[in-house]
């Protein structure tokens, strides 16, 4: 996410520039090298080797395996593949652990057990879910979702978790519930936020919020897990939210309290910067973000070319409107 008080007018947003890990892209980077006809053989090589050391890095971040997940069948195939996981688990936006996206390493001082998640507020049962819990009260199953980020790039992520709504059976709202607000794990000794680039007083905890609907709706989900595996912390373990019709900002990491409420709920980016970062924050193509344009998209991965990112057009509500338009029909 980019600041406006920090970076002036005419840079570009972090979105638009060259992203770091397309470094890493190995295969890509060796053929434009083939193609270019040039003897850069010592750079490939050294390209190769960083891309390798990622990955040997990257595994030791990786959770423990979940088996015996089924693949939900109507979010099995998200119309493109899935991201490799080298991608999407090395270029995170997790600013309690730092303001670049390569904060994967960073955030492995996450503290994730004993984890205690409560759930307060307008509910019939206020509980508190242990770690266990976390992946054993709900059944678990694989949902492919497309991701898009507020910065215009875009993933398809293998999540495993539970649907929202079966948390929501478990506690039973009240009718007076209207919003939700979704709580981070903050601790300033552990999450020390970024060093450079934002205001030093940040609105810590992070938080996020949905409409009770919202969270109903069939999409909403908690994930425990992605890539068959428990979640890594630079993900949110050991639990975050995913709506995969909104921008990814709106997906908490890390979750410790969910609270249902009666009056919308102040969030984090909302608070810093309230016409940059709406509460509702739908995946919209025509409605600009006001430093940048929402019409495309940039897909991370390893079919990009070197230095530029495959461009495509965004889609309302990142292409979820069967299921979700209902919910914003006015
Ligand atoms: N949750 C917390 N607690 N802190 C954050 O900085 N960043 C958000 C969201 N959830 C963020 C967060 C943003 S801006 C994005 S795009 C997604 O997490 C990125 O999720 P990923 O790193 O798992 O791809």
């Amino acid at each position: 996410m980019v600041f406006f008080h920090t970076r002036p007018a005419w840079q570009l947003p972090e979105g638009k520039a060259t992203p770091e890990r397309i470094f890493w892209q190995r295969r890509r980077f060796m053929k434009s090298l083939i193609g270019a006809g040039v003897g850069l053989a010592a750079a490939s090589a050294g390209a190769c080797q960083q891309s390798q050391t990622l990955e040997s890095d990257l595994e030791h971040t990786l959770g423990k395996p979940l088996s015996g997940i089924a693949r939900s069948p109507a979010f099995a195939d998200a119309g493109r593949e899935p991201t490799a996981q080298r991608y999407a688990s090395s270029y995170n936006n997790y600013y309690e652990f730092g303001g670049s996206k390569a904060i994967w390493a960073n955030a492995q001082a996450l503290p994730t057990d004993p984890w205690t998640l409560t759930v307060t507020g307008l509910v019939k049962n206020p509980t508190t879910y242990d770690l266990a819990d976390l992946t054993q009260r709900f059944t678990l199953e694989e949902r492919i979702y497309r991701f898009r980020c507020v910065e215009a790039w875009a993933m398809v992520v293998p999540w495993i978790g539970f649907p929202m709504r079966a948390l929501m059976a478990a506690v039973e709202p009240t009718a007076a519930a209207k919003y939700v607000r979704f709580t981070s794990y903050y601790d300033p000794a552990v999450t020390p936020g970024p060093s450079f680039g934002m205001p030093r007083d940040l609105p810590w905890p992070y938080t996020e919020g949905l409409t009770v609907e919202e969270m109903a709706n069939d999409l909403a989900f908690f994930a425990v897990g992605v890539y068959g595996r428990t979640l890594p912390k630079q993900h949110g373990a050991p639990v975050r939210m995913v709506v995969p019709w909104k921008y990814g900002f709106k997906g908490a990491k890390a979750i410790v309290n969910i609270e249902f409420v009666a009056a919308q709920p102040a969030t984090y980016w909302n608070t810093l910067a309230p016409k940059e970062y709406t509460f509702e924050a739908n995946v919209d193509p025509a409605v600009p973000h006001p430093r940048w344009s929402q019409a495309k998209e940039r897909l991370v991965g390893e079919s990009t070319a070197l230095f530029t990112w495959e461009e495509q057009p965004t889609v309302i509500y990142n292409g979820y409107g069967e299921y979700v338009a209902g919910l914003y029909a006015r």
